[in-house]
């Protein structure tokens, strides 16, 4: 069985002290939950600490973002490596709010899941249609091409520690969550694709976690679905009542 993620993705928000407060307190009322996997997934400047935070803990740490050498004359980026040394176990590549506003496109994302499997980082890979791509009837083919050239190139093995996350872009921030049947369309779709590109059995051990106006109202039916593996929770991560009622579905 596939263990469900829950991960929170604070984008660019949080100063030190919030941060360190909120992950206290998500440790403090997470402790004895093992069922499932959670992911903090903060700023990269406050990383360390929150890393500091959930030390001895089962709360994985995750970054938003990397570049894909791992050092050199690269002025502004991070590379895995570093996010590797201050104890990064996951990282969130082609969230479309990169896509959208920094030029990220699949060929970028391909590059970055490659080094990061290499390092030992293992890649959160997002994808999703526009609201104008879903209401042109393009949801399926901007989906196959996301997957199909983002994740080009690795290997069976790697495959099986990989995640994906289906983020259809009108639902984020906007609280116009999919419908279960809306989500879980998509990312059936996407757990087929997974099987012709690494095996059916491969596919099967492959997380696929939802995101987009996730709350504590809608997790539970999302989690119902089928091929939904988990959440990544923007907006309801940043207030620790709200992840904590999201964590516990
Ligand atoms: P919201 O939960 O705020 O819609 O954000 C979703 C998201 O982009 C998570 O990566």
């Amino acid at each position: 069985m596939r263990k469900p993620i829950i991960a929170g993705n604070w984008k660019m928000n949080k100063l030190t002290s919030e941060a360190v407060e909120l992950a206290r307190e998500v440790k403090d009322k997470t402790g004895t939950i093992a069922d499932r996997e959670i992911v903090l997934c903060p700023p990269f400047t406050v990383l360390s600490a929150v890393k500091e935070v959930i030390k001895g803990s089962s709360i994985k740490l995750g970054a938003q973002n990397m570049y894909w050498e791992v050092r050199g004359a690269y002025t502004g980026e991070v590379s895995p490596t570093m996010l590797k040394d201050i104890g990064c176990n996951y990282v969130i590549l082609g969230h479309s709010e990169r896509r959208q506003y920094f030029g990220e496109t699949n060929e970028t994302v391909n590059k970055k899941a490659k080094i990061a499997f290499s390092i030992g980082l293992i890649p959160i890979v997002c994808v999703g249609e526009t609201l104008q791509q879903r209401e042109k009837g393009e949801t399926l083919t901007v989906i196959e091409e996301q997957v199909k050239t983002g994740l080009s190139g690795l290997t069976k093995e790697e495959s099986k520690g990989l995640v994906v996350a289906y983020e259809p872009v009108w639902a984020i921030g906007t609280g116009k969550t999919a419908t279960p049947e809306e989500a879980e369309e998509v990312q059936r779709f996407i757990r087929k694709l997974l099987g012709q590109m690494f095996g059916k059995e491969n596919a099967q051990a492959i997380r696929i976690l939802y995101g987009g106006s996730i709350n504590p109202d809608n997790i539970s039916v999302l989690m119902s679905c089928e091929d939904i593996d988990g959440g990544l929770i923007g907006g309801a991560s940043l207030n620790v009542e709200s992840f904590l009622k999201v964590v516990r579905y």
